[in-house]
């Protein structure tokens, strides 16, 4: 009468390979998985643009950031942290020792979450110091990073060109 015990250690048997080739087979189409992220900004409004006293130029902005980064989330993906940065080509920004500002951020922390869009005004206080902003081309670049569950981080973006700031303050 050995035959349950040989059945029940077959069926163990079987099902311990079958989780083991899940789990190879989860860890594959982790490296497999190409991810198509989109992202697009829309500038709605320049709320206000102004000189302020000490001689700098400010500007308030509301945006439409839209995103859909669904397939950066896997079985193995924390979370995605994303930071919406500007760049324009001027002088003092280049004197901040960066070349670029970030106006706004946020987390994903869910698949759930990834595709969204929000209406907002610059989380972040956007300044020139000292030379004016006035029709000035900027780009937007929406940086994103992907926090793992286990093993590297790994980061990317999206550079969205063409914007241009008022020719006079307002
Ligand atoms: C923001 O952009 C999304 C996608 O382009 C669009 O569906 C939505 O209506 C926009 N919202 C506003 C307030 O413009
Ligand atoms: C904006 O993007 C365009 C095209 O990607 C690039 O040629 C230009 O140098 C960028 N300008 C700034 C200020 O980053
Ligand atoms: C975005 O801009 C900030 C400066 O405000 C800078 O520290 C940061 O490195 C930039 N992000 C990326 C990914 O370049």
């Amino acid at each position: 009468m050995h035959s349950f015990g040989y059945r029940a250690n077959a069926l163990l048997t079987f099902a311990l390979t079958i989780l083991a080739l899940m789990c190879a087979i989860a860890s594959f189409s982790d490296n497999l998985n190409h991810p198509s992220p989109a992202a697009q900004v829309q500038v709605l409004n320049i709320n206000w643009f102004q000189k302020q006293p000490n001689g700098n130029d400010e500007v308030s902005m509301t945006l439409n950031i839209s995103a859909d980064l669904q397939s950066l989330f896997t079985w193995n993906t924390k979370q995605v942290s994303m930071t919406l940065n500007i760049s324009a080509d001027l002088q003092s920004l280049f004197t901040w020792n960066t070349k670029q500002i970030s106006l706004w951020d946020g987390i994903i922390p869910a698949k759930e979450n990834a595709k969204f869009w929000i209406h907002t005004s610059n989380k972040y206080r956007f300044i020139d110091q000292g030379s004016n902003l006035r029709g000035k081309e900027f780009n937007l670049t929406l940086h994103w990073h992907v926090m793992p569950k286990t093993g590297k981080m790994f980061a990317n973006k999206v550079v969205m060109s063409g914007y241009r700031l008022p020719e006079e303050y307002r």
